[in-house]
């Protein structure tokens, strides 16, 4: 049976939680597949919000077998609390499985990555400070400690002595800072997550291919986006992780001949959050607005968002990238009171035009946005809920959104609450 990935095409927080969580309904099963709790999605369901950074999305449904694959890097703590504050809201989460071979972020991999961003200074990534960069060094390093390690105590305490004899020499002589106790911090962690954890720690690629023999629709959801990816997005302002598509075979054992349908999801303009370029970022009364009505601030680190228009240079080159067969355009209601839509087309560099992105990212910083400019529709679409009822204005922006993309908008979301979207299919 087929598997269908939903992934981020832009910097982040495009609404893969929402679209997510939608699309469950027709699947057996949710995976992540890379990141860790940097991520925040959000569903809005019955009018109660759900704030998710590690269990999968498709968690509220009964029916969902929800999955953390071995790309992702886990904070035992976090997913304890995240499960808890679940269980609390009656959200069962007894189906979860987290993979044995998932790596863990440990208090240290945190506190490095505080001590890194403040050691870049003015040149700072403006990451989570959730630990992420450094838990997947260590894993590169065959440094890491993995989900699997916690079941048996002396091989975990023995990698933690083992990855803190290094650790513990950056963090005195490089950063002068206290050194980790490995056997303190080894029974904190099997005291307070062992037995909660053990019964989802499981063989999560053998649960997948299960799924898939038997007929079920599995969902893989990605986190943060395609240019944050690590080798395909604007380095080194990206993430430590692949969201892109080749990542969820990666990141949970399943080669691409299962996926049959790859969305990528896009706001109707662009948001990042921390450091790196932005060609059509706008530092005036329209990014502001996007901001404000967007409420474009972190889901997870509360931070405000840059914004500025849709960028379909960039899509394009997401479409490439991730094989996308169709993209599902979200927050398309925070434009409903522009007197005027654009979107960007090419790029003009060093006075030449170009349509695609360019290979090197200086010409990526000094890229000026050229802009088709459409009027705006000057009223809500809260309750469109058919492409007919769509007013003509936001027809026209769409339609030339689809044909710069080059791949079909399939899905388009007018508001946060699940119910809120158009199948453009239909
Ligand atoms: P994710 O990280 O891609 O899952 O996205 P986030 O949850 O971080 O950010 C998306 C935000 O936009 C959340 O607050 C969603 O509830 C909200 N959202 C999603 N789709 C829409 C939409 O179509 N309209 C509006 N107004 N809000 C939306
Ligand atoms: P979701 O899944 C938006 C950004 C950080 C920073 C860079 C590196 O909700 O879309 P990291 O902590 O990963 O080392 O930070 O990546 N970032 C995100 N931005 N949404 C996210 O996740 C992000 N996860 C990381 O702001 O610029
Ligand atoms: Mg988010």
């Amino acid at each position: 049976m087929p598997a269908t990935i939903v992934l981020g095409t832009q910097w982040g927080d495009e609404g893969k939680g929402k679209f997510t969580d939608l699309l469950s309904k027709e699947m057996s099963m949710v995976v992540r597949y890379q990141g860790g709790h940097n991520a925040g999605h959000t569903l809005v369901v019955d009018g109660e919000t759900f704030a998710l950074q590690l269990v999968p999305s498709g968690v509220l449904y009964d029916h969902i077998v929800p999955v953390i694959g071995n790309g992702v890097v886990v904070d035992p703590f976090v997913l304890l609390a995240e499960v808890d504050m679940l269980r609390r809201r009656g959200i069962t989460t007894d189906e979860l499985r987290v993979s044995g071979n998932a790596h863990l972020i440990m208090p240290y991999h945190q506190q490095l990555d505080a001590l890194h961003e403040r050691h870049l200074g003015k040149s700072k990534l403006g990451t989570t400070k959730r630990g992420i960069g450094p838990a997947y060094a260590d894993k590169s390093m065959r440094l890491g400690v993995r989900m699997q390690d916690l079941l048996d105590e002396s091989i975990f305490r023995e990698k933690l002595r083992g990855t803190l004899t290094h650790t513990n020499k950056v963090l005195t002589r490089v950063f002068n800072r206290l050194p980790v106790d490995p056997d303190a911090l080894a029974d904190k962690v099997l005291s307070e997550c062992l037995e909660p954890l053990a019964p989802y720690i499981a063989d999560t690629t053998d649960l997948i291919h299960d799924a898939l023999e038997a007929d079920q629709h599995v969902l893989f959801e990605g986190a943060q986006a395609t240019f944050l990816d690590l080798d395909h997005g604007t380095y080194p302002f990206v993430t430590s992780s692949n969201p892109t598509a080749g990542g969820a075979c990666t990141g949970t054992g399943v080669g691409p001949r299962h996926l049959d349908r790859i969305i990528g999801v896009a706001k109707a303009y662009c948001t990042r959050v921390g450091a790196g370029p932005f060609p059509t970022e706008l530092h005036d009364d329209y990014g502001n607005k996007m901001v404000d009505i967007g409420r474009e601030y972190g889901t997870n680190t509360g931070r405000r968002r840059r914004a500025g228009w849709f960028d379909a240079v960039m899509l394009r080159h997401a479409v490439r990238l991730n094989s996308l067969t169709d993209i599902a355009v979200t927050k398309i209601d925070i434009l409903d009171t522009f007197d005027t839509v654009k979107l960007c087309v090419a790029y003009e560099i060093d006075g030449e035009r170009t349509e695609k992105l360019p290979y090197h990212q200086s010409e990526v910083h000094k890229a000026v946005p050229v802009y088709e400019e459409f009027p705006g529709w000057n009223t809500s679409l809260a309750a469109c809920r058919s492409p007919k009822d769509l007013p003509s204005e936001a027809r026209r922006f769409l339609e030339a959104l689809e044909q710069q993309v080059g791949v079909p908008i399939s899905l388009l979301s007018t508001g946060p609450g699940r119910e809120e979207y158009l199948n453009l299919q239909s």
